[in-house]
């Protein structure tokens, strides 16, 4: 036993009984198209710019920093995930690995990621639909456009995005992740385009000073600035890879298709990203870049090009929610193995025999979304977003080295190469990343913690899978 609670056994004995069980309807082009189908999205779209004014031209040095922490986060997960083939991720992990109190903390920090990296992009959806609609001469009441820290009264197109996706959810898996290749396609070939006219006029000049604020992140004024500054935001452009461990029981195939799955999709997006990046930089001075809303889209009509300009706007529009598919997709299978595991009101778990999907939790996914992105702040919501992944990923990174020392034996399907040098900068790469957050959102980050805890306390201790029992299967350490 660990101090941290009772563990789950890593290899589960006993299949969940049917009403419990999800259908393994996925197979690799599946998985990676839900994994890039995660990453790609209002990180790229659009943080880049407010990276961009953080860092100066170091933003690429930024995407460099976050993307070989999330490389690393991302061995670490496949690794895990062919292991334990089940559904909840870090989560998961973290139950059979660390002990139920550390999970549950990692699965109270995984709705911070996945709900609020929902919402979040939910908000820049509705923002890139008010300027579409406005260019085309349409204007929406102010009042439905923001939530009250705007002056408005409700996000109401991010309420609506958010429930229009949840309801695909529940009819079904195979279905939303047939469409979200669609729209994975969409959105990779408007970056291609992106890099295809802006990359051959890169202008070396806009380089100098490469940065202008330093390395570190600190407080300059109001702003935090630093190339660690950028790393902390644009981290949420790489994060979604994660999606595809939680579908691991959905996967037909688990060992091949969640390796291809998770690796394929993190290193097709790092390279993009930097691509892209490079681009940007090469093509507007970063003060320009950083004040826009809409960087991609500024920098192709800067340099002449007001279709392709537009054209990329419009696959934003139409691709951001496969970002809040895969990731509502992937809270809802978090909530569902935590309370088929008893450290949430078990009726929630249950699976619908018609469409094989945990109907109920996917709703409540839903509306948890959907009530954020009506009423709260975009950039806030990120950085809380960013906390709970940096948490997660952290817990995975010392999942594979604990389990790799404690059970060295058990037969691994993918196997981490030196997994002790990746282990340790995932984690520590994630402690820089988070240290590097505004002090304001690791406040809030440890006040929505105390509130889990306390929950945790009252609730799941006395009804989780552990309770009452006094021994489990990992082999002694
Ligand atoms: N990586 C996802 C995005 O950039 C969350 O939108």
């Amino acid at each position: 036993m660990s101090i941290l609670g009772l563990r789950k056994p890593v290899i589960s004995e006993a299949a969940p009984d049917a009403r419990h069980r999800l259908k393994p309807t996925l197979s690799w082009p599946h998985l990676v198209a839900l994994g890039v189908g995660a990453i790609v999205g209002t990180g790229i779209y659009t943080l880049i710019g407010v990276g961009a004014d953080r860092a100066g031209p170091g933003v690429v040095l930024a995407f460099l920093v976050a993307g070989l922490v999330c490389a690393c986060a991302a061995l670490a997960y496949a690794e895990m995930a062919t292991l334990m083939p089940r559904a909840g991720g870090a989560y998961t992990y973290s139950y059979a690995v660390l002990g139920e109190t550390i999970a549950w903390v990692v699965g109270w920090s995984l709705i911070l990621e996945y709900s609020l990296a929902c919402s979040t992009v939910a908000v820049g959806w509705s923002g890139y639909l008010v300027g579409w609609l406005q260019s085309a001469g349409v204007h929406l009441p102010a009042l439905l456009l923001s939530g009250p820290h705007g002056g408005g009264i409700i996000n109401l197109p991010a309420v609506v995005v958010s429930l229009g996706i949840a309801g695909m959810l529940m009819l079904g898996t195979r279905e939303s992740a047939t469409l979200n290749i669609v729209l994975v396609l969409i959105k990779m070939v408007a970056l291609v385009v992106f890099v295809a006219l802006a990359l051959p006029v890169f202008d070396p000049s806009h380089l100098h000073p490469f940065m202008p604020y330093g390395f570190t992140s600190h407080m300059e004024g109001d702003e935090t600035r630093g190339v660690m500054a950028a790393a902390a935001i644009v981290f949420f452009a790489f994060y979604g890879f994660d999606a595809v461990a939680t579908s691991a029981e959905e996967a037909r195939n688990p060992s091949r298709d969640l390796t291809i799955g998770i690796v394929g999709s993190m290193a097709l997006c790092t390279l993009i990203y930097i691509l892209v990046a490079v681009s940007a930089i090469g093509a507007l001075p970063y003060q320009v870049l950083g004040k826009s809303a809409e960087p991609l889209a500024l920098v192709l009509r800067t340099l002449g090009h007001p279709v392709a300009s537009w054209a990329i706007a419009g696959a934003a529009l139409l691709a951001l929610p496969s970002v809040i598919l895969v990731m509502m997709y992937g809270q809802s299978r978090i909530f569902f193995v935590m309370a088929r595991d008893g450290l949430l009101p078990s009726g929630l778990a249950r699976v619908s025999q018609r469409t094989g999907t945990p109907q109920l939790i996917t709703g409540v996914t839903g509306l948890l979304v959907a009530g954020v992105a009506g009423f709260f702040r975009l950039d806030e919501i990120a950085e809380l977003a960013n906390a709970g992944t940096l948490l997660a990923f952290i817990a995975v990174g010392l999942s594979l080295m604990v389990l790799r020392r404690r059970a060295p034996e058990l037969k691994r399907i993918f196997n981490c190469p030196q997994p002790y040098l990746v282990g340790t900068l995932a984690v520590v790469g994630c402690l820089y990343l988070m240290a590097s957050l505004p002090g304001k959102t690791l406040v809030r980050f440890g006040e929505w913690n105390a509130i889990g805890l306390a929950i945790y306390a009252l609730y799941g201790r006395t009804r989780g899978l552990m309770a009452g029992r006094v021994a489990e299967e990992l082999p002694a350490e």
